[in-house]
């Protein structure tokens, strides 16, 4: 229908990998968030763009209704969806483009197996395989993450007998019949060793994430994300656009970067992440399960206010049930209240607070929180006994003391907010349930810690009036 100069073409591409980059680069930092997304918005929007008028030179229609429908469903998606499934949202859209690179390795094997010859056609279909495996394994992983991460399927992990052989084994077949494909497609055939490498592909996705437990979930949402860019990039390869294979690899190599730094952040090694198990009970018992910690100590709306009053030092830590409760707002006018009194009011983020990387910054800067007030684990951590009142709210992983007296335990080496040491802790929560670990917390039953029961919000709101 048009022609568009393939010159402009490179140059449109050039310009779209570049706003990419500053995206990725903005979105690094809360202050410059904002600007990155909208490097990213006009960036994508330029690659469409230049792909549809430039590229695509047949099926306008069928072009027309996939993009009004997936726009549509994407559109309906993300007005629905609320903060606290974005984490669900993120990996089941990681699974779209796992299916997605299975599906056009597929139709190019199948539609443009036979445009090549020689080694060539090697190096083609060596991209097809690798595409699809990659694809795979993406889709299926990413579904289950869904399923973790909504609670559809339990957090604990799934430790089948000697899993390790198992993978092995599932990698030695995959690389054989990888050698099979390639042999058979030279000779005409190959659809059955795709077809298999695909289903076997497919269950290992099933089994690695199955095998991860609760508190490394984090380490495996930005794994996922690292491998939907790899799918992407393979798909780029299969379709011959360098543009995919670019945005595809800085989404493969920035995820791969998340990972590392979550597994940082949870003292964990990447592979030891991968082989599973953490957040079992394997090794010494967790805490205690609840039983025999002692007595906790509930304290009232009106008390906290008092207690808040008369510190000086006040830090904030907000976890997964403040995105639960929606309570930032209210933080936010208990924040202003307090600095207005002449109290120094800070917060502290645990990296992996809440259910997505950035969970909580997001959240305050929704509630316009300064930014100056909000702080780093590593750059609080030191500071908690001069801290007069610490107010935990909705969080219980983050705080949990046997991280660091239980070595063994399902989530210990993980470093944590270590505000025990502080004079007070307040702990809002609507129970004695355990966090997202299934870990009981010896923190509610220390001397100085605080119970306000309830919905955070609600709660905070009668902390806020008695202000
Ligand atoms: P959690 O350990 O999950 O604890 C959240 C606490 O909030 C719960 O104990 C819950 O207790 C309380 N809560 C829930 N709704 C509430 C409400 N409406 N009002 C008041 N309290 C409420 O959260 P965390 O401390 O933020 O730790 C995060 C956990 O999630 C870690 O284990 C982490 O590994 C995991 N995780 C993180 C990520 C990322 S990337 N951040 C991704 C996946 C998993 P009650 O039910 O008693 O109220």
């Amino acid at each position: 229908m048009f022609e568009l100069n393939e010159g402009i073409i490179q140059v449109s591409y050039i310009i779209a990998t570049i706003l990419f980059i500053l995206a990725l680069g903005g979105l690094s930092n809360q202050e410059t968030a904002r600007r990155g997304n909208w490097y990213g918005i006009v960036g994508m929007s330029i690659a469409l763009i230049a792909t549809i008028v430039g590229i695509v030179t047949q099926a306008y229609v069928e072009l027309l209704v996939a993009l009004l429908l997936g726009g549509t469903i994407g559109l309906i998606a993300a007005r629905r969806v609320q903060m606290t499934q974005m984490p669900e949202l993120v990996a089941i859209l990681h699974s779209l483009v796992g299916v997605a690179a299975v599906a056009v390795g597929f139709a190019n094997f199948i539609g443009h197996g036979g445009d090549y010859e020689g080694t060539m056609k090697t190096i083609h279909d060596i991209e097809t395989y690798v595409g699809i495996l990659i694809g795979a394994v993406t889709f299926s992983g990413s579904v289950i993450a869904f399923g973790k991460l909504s609670g559809k399927i339990g957090g604990k992990p799934l430790l089948l007998p000697a899993r390790h052989w198992l993978n092995l084994l599932l990698l030695l077949v995959v690389i054989y019949y990888g050698y099979a494909f390639v042999h058979q497609s030279a000779a005409g055939g190959g659809l059955m060793p795709l077809v298999i490498m695909t289903v076997l592909s497919l269950l290992f996705g099933i089994h690695m994430v199955m095998a991860i437990g609760g508190a490394d979930m984090p380490v495996v949402v930005s794994m996922l994300n690292s491998y939907s860019g790899w799918a992407a990039s393979a798909i780029g390869f299969m379709l011959g656009n360098d543009l995919l294979i670019v945005t595809g690899a800085l989404v493969g190599s920035s995820g791969a970067i998340l990972s590392y730094i979550m597994c940082r952040a949870m003292n964990r090694k990447f592979l030891a992440v991968i082989a599973g198990g953490f957040g079992t009970s394997e090794g010494t018992q967790a805490s205690g399960g609840g039983e025999d910690q002692g007595e906790v100590v509930p304290i009232s709306a009106e008390e906290t206010a008092d207690l808040l009053t008369g510190a000086r030092e006040v830090m904030i830590i907000p976890g997964y049930g403040m995105a639960v409760a929606q309570a930032q707002h209210v933080v936010h006018e208990i924040t202003q209240a307090l600095r207005g009194k002449g109290v120094n009011v800070r917060f502290g983020i645990h990296p992996v607070a809440g259910r997505m990387p950035g969970h909580m910054n997001v959240l305050l800067a929704e509630a316009k929180v300064p930014y100056d007030i909000v702080f780093e684990m590593e750059e609080i951590n030191d500071d908690f006994p001069e801290v007069d009142v610490s107010v935990v709210i909705g969080a219980n992983d983050i705080v949990n003391p046997s991280a660091l007296d239980e070595p063994d335990g399902p989530i210990g080496g993980m470093p944590v907010l270590e505000c025990w040491k502080g004079k007070t802790s307040i702990v809002l929560k609507r129970s004695m349930a355990t966090g997202y670990a299934g870990v009981q917390n010896p923190l509610f039953f220390k001397e100085n810690t605080r119970m306000l029961f309830g919905d955070a919000k609600e709660t905070l709101e009668g902390v806020y009036k008695a202000l």
